[in-house]
């Protein structure tokens, strides 16, 4: 069997240095906020792939209903010998695509890109085995910083699924998009997948299902402070808030303090004192039209080749070039 090859594009102290100065600033604005992935530890990937399977969470299906359509079309229309995924994750709905591109006999390379390394990991060791004739070379990295690193492979197609460029705000989303379209060149190709605005009643079930999964997921990104920095929060004290903000476009998801409560964050050499009812945003998923994504796309000079979405109109998955 190939083993897959693990590059660490992070620092050893990474996680210690950036999560620092990402929570000295987010706990620092009104309102406050943590950047999302930090919430992608062991536990909080494990939770998200728990997400991915509740009823009520139908982008995973209304996606995965697409590639499962359109995946010869996308691997013939593409052309490409490397595929790289963006915030991979377990890379499941991925093997749609890959089991397309292996049956057309041209893929030589499949390169994930995941901060989580242990969940990176598992996903490369299972794709190797998997796809024997594919170099699978897995890189540990943040797609916000690191995008430079895949100007090296040519003929490539970058898949970012699950709406997670969502997951970033709208200034962050220009300057993710910039960098993209600066590691491609024309022959390469964008496979961006993206939840569509609908009625907020289903949006905000998506994000609160009864069994309690998500608000555990939301609630985690506490722990992974408490136990990297030695913070005290303490998850059981804050109620589970997630609203559509239909300006915006997004949705909100938060933790509301019930109680006043102080915290010390001895890690970041921060203490904050939080009002009862004061609020936490944990994450923004946005939701988009058609429309948005293209002209998103157009303002980074990159163009839609095709767009396809379920039957129910829930979520796009966009076929990109550069111009
Ligand atoms: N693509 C999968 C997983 C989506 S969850 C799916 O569609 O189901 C988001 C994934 O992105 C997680 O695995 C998380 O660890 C990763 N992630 C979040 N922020 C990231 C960043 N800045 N750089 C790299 N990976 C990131
Ligand atoms: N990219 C996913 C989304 O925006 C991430 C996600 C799913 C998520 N459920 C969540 C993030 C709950 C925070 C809370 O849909």
């Amino acid at each position: 069997m190939s083993s897959p090859q693990v590059e660490v594009l992070l620092e050893p102290d990474w996680a210690a240095a950036a999560l620092v100065a990402d929570v000295r600033r987010g706990l620092a604005q009104q309102p406050r906020r943590l950047p999302p992935k930090w919430l992608y530890d062991t536990a909080g990937s494990d939770l998200f792939d728990r997400i991915t399977r509740l009823p009520s969470y139908y982008p995973t299906e209304a996606e995965r209903s697409v590639l499962v359509e359109r995946a010869g079309e996308i691997a013939a229309a593409s052309g490409a010998t490397t595929v790289v995924e963006l915030g991979s994750g377990t890379s499941d709905k991925t093997r749609q695509l890959l089991d397309a591109f292996a049956e057309a006999g041209a893929l030589e390379r499949f390169v994930p890109v995941d901060v989580s390394e242990t969940t990176l990991r598992d996903a490369a060791d299972m794709l190797s085995a998997r796809y024997p004739d594919t170099e699978v070379e897995a890189i540990v990295g943040d797609f916000t910083l690191h995008l430079g690193h895949l100007a090296r492979y040519d003929r490539k197609l970058v898949v970012f699924l699950g709406g997670t460029i969502g997951n970033l705000y709208v200034e962050e989303r220009a300057a993710f998009l910039g960098a993209l379209s600066d590691s491609m060149s024309p022959s390469d190709g964008l496979l961006l997948g993206t939840d569509l605005v609908k009625d907020a009643d289903r949006l905000i079930a998506a994000y609160d299902d009864p069994e309690g999964v998500t608000e555990e997921f939301v609630k985690n990104g506490l722990r992974v402070l408490n136990r990297e920095l030695g913070a005290d929060f303490e998850p059981e004290a804050f109620g589970y808030v997630p609203f559509w903000d239909s300006r915006q476009k997004r949705m909100d998801l938060r933790l509301r303090a019930e109680v006043p409560q102080h915290v010390r964050v001895p890690g970041a050499d921060l203490e904050i004192d939080l009002a009862a009812g004061e609020e936490i945003r944990m994450e923004i998923s946005t939701k988009f039209t058609r429309e948005r994504i293209a002209d998103e796309l157009a303002a980074v000079g990159l163009t839609v080749a095709d767009q396809w979405t379920d039957p129910a109109g829930d979520f796009a998955v966009t076929l990109a070039t550069k111009v």
